[in-house]
């Protein structure tokens, strides 16, 4: 049976390159070998990366029996938890997505958005003039609190207050690279104590289950409650059969929505890193903001076509995550290939967005292609797609533009480093390989 080609160089160079510059790694297959190649590495399935728009088609609008996805997440389960919607395939994924996306689309997303522009004014009340900032954990701070928000709402109840705190630990915890390594390697995952990284991990997620399940009981008792934030529109949600999630599930799912933040706060990361870093986008993108009537109306900033393009341009040029996954269940087809059974398939989101003839110049940032082009949804696909699209699709951009309008309207930055950042490995995804610095110059 003929399969793709595969990089000549010793299989240990390969894993390592995947593993600390998976940027590098597509680049320089996609160059030497176009656009379909396969690895085979000692203890790991056949992975074969595709990144031609027409089989990604194929791929992405497969039947949901041909591949089994929920396997793929397997190493995310410590955090989210078996009921999770990313741990499941066929029935139960679908009846567990079908509950989850509504809290996080439409009127409900909407109406997140003053929080999202309060959380961010608060965080530039406190910068000063002059002060060097650290963009990254801004974006961190910003994307957790309102994430956070969003899905237990504002009360600032004892318990709600400890359950943010708590979190807030966990999820720094776990984007450690040494707890990322113990997600990737479960010899590692051994309860040592407090003091071993993966001890105190399970102490902390005990912490946040205790609070998280006291606060379904609380809210329990009191039915008659409007719901507004993510929680209580999942207790109140119904599947076909008219049944509610039980108190496991909504914990898993509640997880499964966090564990979006810090792609998220990547994603606001790089979107501000670009414009500062071109003077002329900022200028249009100021000129567009001044345009608007009412800086109040989250929703009609959200729609403004220069700075959707940017958050396209954004997720384009830095897909965080570099490719969607997929492991065939059944023997399948592509580009002349025919792909045995347990191979792994992964649409590679990182080397389509790079391709030359998609995107001319494809390694400059040039927002103004998105207003020029309409792309396919397998030319463009920061959020993969099919029936395992990401829940986050709609939010993520809405946040990243809200977070970006507050800011450029409201204080003046500089970019102190404009030098190019790179993609690393970062907990279960990538992430910007360094801090970026700015200064505050005017509030
Ligand atoms: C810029 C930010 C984000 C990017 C680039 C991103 C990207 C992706 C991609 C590429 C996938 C795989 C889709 C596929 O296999 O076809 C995915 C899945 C997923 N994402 Fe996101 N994501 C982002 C933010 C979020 C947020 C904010 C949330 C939570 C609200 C989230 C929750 C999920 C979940 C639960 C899945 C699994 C969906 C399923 O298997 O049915 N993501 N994401």
């Amino acid at each position: 049976m003929k399969l793709p080609d595969r990089p000549h160089t010793p299989f240990f160079l390969q894993i390592y390159q995947w593993a600390t510059r998976p940027t590098n790694f597509l680049d320089s297959c996609t160059q030497t070998y176009g656009d379909i190649f396969m690895t085979e590495w000692p203890g790991s399935d056949s992975i074969v990366f595709v990144s031609n728009p027409k089989a990604i088609e194929k791929i992405l609008t497969a039947p949901p029996d041909t591949f089994n996805i929920g396997q793929t997440y397997e190493m995310l389960r410590p955090l989210v938890g078996k009921q999770s919607l990313m741990i499941m395939d066929g029935k139960p994924h679908q009846r567990q997505r079908s509950l989850v996306m509504p809290p996080l689309h439409g009127e409900s997303m909407r109406s997140y958005g003053n929080i999202i522009c309060e959380f961010t004014e608060q965080m530039i009340q406190q910068w000063k003039i002059g002060e060097k900032i650290k963009l990254g954990s801004c974006a961190n701070k910003i994307s957790m609190n309102t994430m956070l928000q969003v899905v237990f709402g504002s009360e600032e109840t004892e318990q709600l207050v400890q359950l943010r705190q708590k979190f807030i630990q966990m999820f720094d915890l776990i984007s450690s690279p040494i707890l990322s390594l113990h997600l990737f390697m479960q010899p590692l995952q051994k309860d040592l104590g407090n003091w071993s990284p993966w001890g105190r991990f399970l102490r902390l997620r005990n912490q946040v289950d205790k609070l998280i399940y006291a606060e379904i009981a609380h809210r329990r008792q009191q039915p008659k409650l409007e719901p507004t934030d993510v929680l209580s529109l999942l207790m109140a949600a119904r599947d076909q059969q008219g049944r509610a999630m039980n108190d496991e599930e909504l914990r898993d799912e509640i997880m499964t929505v966090l564990s979006g933040k810090g792609t998220s706060a990547s994603a606001i990361l790089f979107a501000l890193y670009s414009v500062y870093k071109h003077p002329e986008v900022l200028q249009n993108l100021r000129d567009e903001l001044n345009s608007i009537s009412n800086l109040k109306d989250t929703n009609a900033i959200a729609k403004l076509p220069y700075l959707t393009a940017i958050s396209q341009e954004t997720m384009r040029l830095y897909p965080l995550t570099l490719v969607a996954m997929r492991l065939t269940t059944k023997p399948f087809e592509i580009m002349g290939y025919k792909l045995p059974v347990g191979t792994q398939i992964f649409p590679n989101i990182y080397s389509t967005h790079h391709r030359e003839d998609l995107f001319p110049n494809p390694k400059q940032f040039k927002p103004e292609r998105f207003l020029e082009r309409r792309y396919s949804p397998y030319e463009y696909l920061p959020f993969g797609g099919g029936h395992r699209r990401c829940i986050g699709y709609a939010f993520a951009p809405f946040q990243m533009k809200l977070v970006l309008a507050t800011i450029v309207l409201h204080c003046q930055l500089e970019l102190i480093d404009d030098a190019p950042i790179n993609l690393v490995r970062h907990a279960a995804g990538v992430a910007p390989e360094k801090e970026v610095y700015m200064k505050v110059n005017k509030l």
